[in-house]
């Protein structure tokens, strides 16, 4: 791919929410997959960590530390994309928190922490990816982090299964609208996995949560296999996959009350 003035363009992956976790871990295996990309761009507001991530990775990475629910993190990106005008392969959106308890208990605690949660979860993901598309060419993935909470309602988890709704119902949209433009979008829908998220959302209350956890790194893996065969989900395990069908074929209310069980 070459730039206006003839020169071969950058090629990058891009990760939000590199610093731990499944971002952390989209950085270090799509550095030992993809051997032709250039540079991986990430966003997180944790640089130390940043920093320690890129000591780890096979490629060298770019690092944009700042917080993505505030504007100076995006002015320094788009002065980076407007320079360097680098072939996008690669978009994974993964910076997300969730926060578990009644929406009423959780507002009294921290006032806006839900509204931040649907700002970075909804509205970071929407942005980066619309800052991003017009950098992609066909062949280019966009790799969203939604949840298996995305399937169905979840009371007591209410505000971050919505958002994680939104996701899957965003990048499903999104796919069928970037066909012609070549295009990939598959929307990540892991059940619990183990990673700090539950240091910010509280522990699972539910039993089947803590007896489905998942490890980061095989979730991931799936993920970059799903998006490399151009799925439109990448759902890990047997036991998300039969979850997956249950909200297909159960009523809400059903659905709503087996969880209050
Ligand atoms: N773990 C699970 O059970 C699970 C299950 C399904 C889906 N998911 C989703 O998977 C994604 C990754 O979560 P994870 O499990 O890997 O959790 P994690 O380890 O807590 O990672 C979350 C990432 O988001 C970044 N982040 C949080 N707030 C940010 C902000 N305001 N600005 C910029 N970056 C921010 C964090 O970096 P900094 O703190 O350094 O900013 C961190 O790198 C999330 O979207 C989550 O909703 C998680």
């Amino acid at each position: 791919m070459y730039t206006e003035r003839n020169e071969v363009r950058m090629r990058v992956a891009i990760v939000t929410g590199a610093s731990s976790g499944m971002g952390r871990e989209f950085v270090l295996q799509i550095g030992a997959l993809y051997k032709n990309l250039d540079e991986i761009w990430v966003i997180a507001r944790r640089k130390g960590n940043l920093e320690r991530v890129a000591e780890q990775s096979r490629l060298p990475l770019r690092i944009f530390d700042g917080d993505l629910l505030k504007k100076p993190v995006y002015k320094a990106f788009c002065e980076a994309l407007c320079e360097d005008t680098p072939d996008i392969r690669m978009l994974v959106n993964a910076a997300g928190f969730g926060r578990s308890g009644s929406v009423e208990e959780i507002s009294m605690q921290r006032r806006r922490i839900q509204t931040d949660m649907v700002g970075l979860n909804c509205q970071a993901l929407t942005r980066m990816t619309l800052l991003c598309l017009p950098y992609m060419h066909p062949g280019s993935r966009i790799v969203n982090l939604a949840s298996a909470a995305a399937f169905c309602p979840q009371p007591y988890f209410a505000v971050y299964a919505a958002t994680k709704s939104y996701v899957l119902s965003f990048s499903r949209s999104l796919r069928e609208e970037l066909k012609t433009r070549g295009i990939i979008v598959t929307a990540v829908c892991p059940g619990p996995v183990d990673t700090p998220f539950f240091d910010v959302s509280g522990k699972p209350q539910n039993f089947l949560k803590e007896l489905t956890m998942a490890q980061p790194g095989p979730v991931v893996h799936q993920a970059l296999k799903d998006s490399r065969k151009r799925k439109e989900l990448s759902i890990y395990g047997l036991p998300m996959k039969l979850t997956y069908a249950g909200t297909k074929l159960l009523p809400h209310k059903l659905l709503l009350r087996i969880q209050n069980l």
